[in-house]
């Protein structure tokens, strides 16, 4: 995402300067605080005192995030400024910040240093977490069941084959994987509550009635595991998604909300998914370590993750690996 946003690559072994450290620490923070609960949002008395102090951690993490943001947008107005005119303009090498600088060039009261450091922000919260949970979720399940991990790799073999890395144009012909990971999102959605919503109006819903005001929290972890919606709902079967069964399904899969606040970055998100795991699959044979089944237990956080990471064994297909070394 960071590449995506600014054309930098904060993550992986050879990263050791600070600016990249300094990044990890602040995400990490993000991630602990934003699961947290404050106990001042249930009982208002405690606000006074603040009494798990967590307020003012998150004061003093919104400044060095904001710090740390406005660095990369004026490191961004200085190369523009340096650059040749012809090359600022340079479509394929323009980070997100580029593309929002220029248009801060023609509308500078709404495209604000505020603005982009806003989206900034949001696609890193809601676009990092999210995919990468997905991505491991669906690698977990995919070893649990090596005839699925099977299929999808023929699919990729048929479609791609081995002379190649896939990408993004081939995932509309992987129906397959795609399957595979919407039967992740169902049974392990990563946001199971969505994000609470509130009724703007009074309004009826299947008979309830809801008043102005009033939080909702949808329980899609239950929606998506309802027996009277879905055959087998315990069982990870991609293939409920092709064919005639996949007809009946509407509104029952919603791993990223409906209307008018679902999910802006669904089909990013998805995108991204599709290709690193589509990549891992075509590279790589892989195992689960021993005997023991794989651990499904789930982890009480905003989005939920693994409550162990997943390890497993991996070897780089014999057909790859010429196209491995190249990399
Ligand atoms: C597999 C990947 C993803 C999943 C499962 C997912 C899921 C969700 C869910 C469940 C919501 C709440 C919807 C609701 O409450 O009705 C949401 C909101 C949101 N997502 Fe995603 N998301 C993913 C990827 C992304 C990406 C890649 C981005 C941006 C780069 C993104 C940006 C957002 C934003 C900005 C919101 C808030 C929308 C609003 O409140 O109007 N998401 N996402």
């Amino acid at each position: 995402m960071l590449r995506t946003i600014a054309g930098k690559r904060y993550y992986g072994k050879e990263v050791v300067d600070q600016e990249a450290k300094q990044f990890q620490i602040i995400m990490r923070e993000v991630t602990e605080l934003q699961g947290s609960s404050n106990l001042n949002d249930f009982l208002p008395v405690l606000q006074w005192v603040d009494f798990q102090g967590l307020e003012k951690r998150m004061v003093i993490l919104k400044k060095k995030m904001d710090m740390f943001f406005q660095n990369l947008v004026d490191e961004h107005k200085r190369m523009r400024s340096s650059a040749s005119i012809q090359s600022v303009n340079e479509v394929t090498k323009m980070t997100l910040i580029d593309v929002m600088l220029s248009l801060q060039e023609i509308e500078p009261e709404f495209y604000t240093d505020e603005v982009i450091k806003s989206v900034i922000l949001v696609m890193l919260l809601a676009g990092t977490e999210t995919s990468s949970t997905t991505m491991e979720w669906a690698l977990s399940l995919l070893l649990k069941h090596p005839e699925t991990m099977h299929k999808a790799w023929a699919e990729i073999n048929k479609n791609v084959g081995q002379a190649r890395f896939l990408d993004e144009s081939d995932l509309t012909k992987l129906n397959y994987l795609q399957n595979a990971i919407d039967e992740t999102l169902r049974l392990f959605p990563p946001a199971p509550l969505l994000i609470p919503h509130e009724s703007s109006e009074e309004c009826t819903v299947s008979g309830f009635h809801v008043g102005q005001g009033t939080m909702l929290l949808v329980n899609l972890w239950t929606i998506h595991r309802d027996p009277k919606l879905w055959v087998e709902p315990e069982r990870f079967r991609p293939e409920r998604f092709g064919g005639v069964e996949a007809e009946g399904y509407h509104y029952q899969l919603l791993p990223c909300g409906v209307g008018r606040r679902a999910c802006p970055g669904a089909a990013l998100g998805r995108r991204v998914v599709g290709l690193a795991l589509g990549a891992l699959i075509q590279c790589f044979e892989w195992e689960k370590i021993g005997e023991s089944e794989i651990n499904m237990l789930e982890e009480a956080e905003i989005v939920i993750p693994r409550a162990e990471p997943l390890e497993a064994l991996c070897k780089p297909r014999q057909t790859m690996i010429n196209l491995l070394y190249d990399l």
